[in-house]
């Protein structure tokens, strides 16, 4: 298959809701769409559109020389690659689930001792994102297959391409998960002492929107200083830190709201107070966080 039919064709497996919104880009930009899922039934409206259901994972493979793979995680990926081995040969597979950067390099040296190559991906939006190139993928993995496929990649999203180390994409993409994630849960923590006390999510809204939007502002600040390694406290300190998350932690439990999520993060300054770091600046973490 030349490069220019591998460019408008291409298979996607998996089709819960990411795979199937991936499938429907494509359908919409006009690329030959050959799909595959393990419980059968879930390619219907793409199939209305023109899509084909390959009869295996493996004839899906065979049929195009880019495949996207969007799985729950890599046991899942594994699981297809095994049965997909033979077909693999000069295959490009787009590998856009999740997991860790180390079962991503790991998937990486599978597909290559079978002659594929991975380019990892790392989605940042939701299914309601793909075909918005306001949206974004970190991509890591061999620089001239990212090139040579980055007009298919960005038919889904706009393509940030992190490096050659297959694991970068997925690193990029759990660093910014790992924020998500505690900012998500203490928003909903917040939420629960806000309604405990008569306020609603919809009028905590503006206030939870101002303080989250205080916080780039705040990262500006201390980027530099860590990346500095300057974490003196001359405009804050960590045994303020410590004192204010422990009246986060009594107004909780004040107001009948469990207080172990303020009390793990009270838990982590703490260490650092006691370890004689409660004049420097909370940044000091950063390097305390690191177990070597
Ligand atoms: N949804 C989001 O908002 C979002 C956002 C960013 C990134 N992502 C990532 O994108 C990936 C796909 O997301 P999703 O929401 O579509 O996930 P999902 O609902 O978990 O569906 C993923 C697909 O994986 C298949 N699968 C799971 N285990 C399998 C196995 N052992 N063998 C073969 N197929 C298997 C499922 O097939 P069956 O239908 O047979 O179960 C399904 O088609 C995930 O890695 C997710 O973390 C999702």
């Amino acid at each position: 298959m030349s490069v220019e039919q591998s460019k408008r064709s291409v298979t996607v497996i998996g089709l819960g809701p990411m795979g199937r919104a991936m499938a429907g880009a494509y359908l919409d930009a006009g690329y030959a769409v050959t799909v595959w899922n393990r419980t059968p039934g879930r390619a219907g409206e793409l199939l209305a559109r023109g899509a084909r259901e390959a009869p295996s994972a493996r004839a899906a493979v065979e049929a195009n020389e880019l495949v996207v793979l969007s799985l729950t995680d890599y046991d899942a990926v594994f699981e297809v690659l095994e049965a997909v081995e033979p077909a693999l040969e000069g295959k490009v597979i787009a590998n856009l689930s999740s997991d860790t950067p180390g079962r991503a390099r790991e998937a990486a040296r599978r597909l290559a001792e079978h002659g594929a190559a991975q380019l990892t991906g790392g989605v940042q939006v939701p299914p309601s994102g793909i075909g918005d190139p306001a949206s974004s993928t970190f991509y890591s993995g061999p620089v001239e297959l990212f090139q040579r496929h980055r007009a298919a990649l960005e038919v889904l999203t706009g393509a940030d391409y992190r490096g050659d180390d297959p694991g970068l994409a997925q690193l990029y993409y759990q660093i910014q998960m790992d924020l998500f994630w505690s900012s998500m849960v203490g928003y909903l923590h917040a939420t629960a002492i806000a309604e405990a006390n008569g306020i609603t999510a919809e009028e905590f809204l503006p206030y939870l929107s101002s303080t989250a939007a205080s916080m780039p502002g705040f990262q500006a600040f201390y980027a530099p200083r860590i990346t500095g390694g300057d974490h003196r406290g001359d405009v804050d300190r960590l045994a303020m830190a410590l004192a204010g998350i422990e009246h986060v932690r009594h107004t909780a439990e004040d107001s009948g709201v469990d207080g172990a999520l303020p009390a793990v993060l009270a838990e982590a300054v703490r260490r650092g107070v006691e370890d004689g770091f409660g004049a420097a600046s909370l940044t000091v973490l950063v390097g305390r966080f690191r177990r070597e």
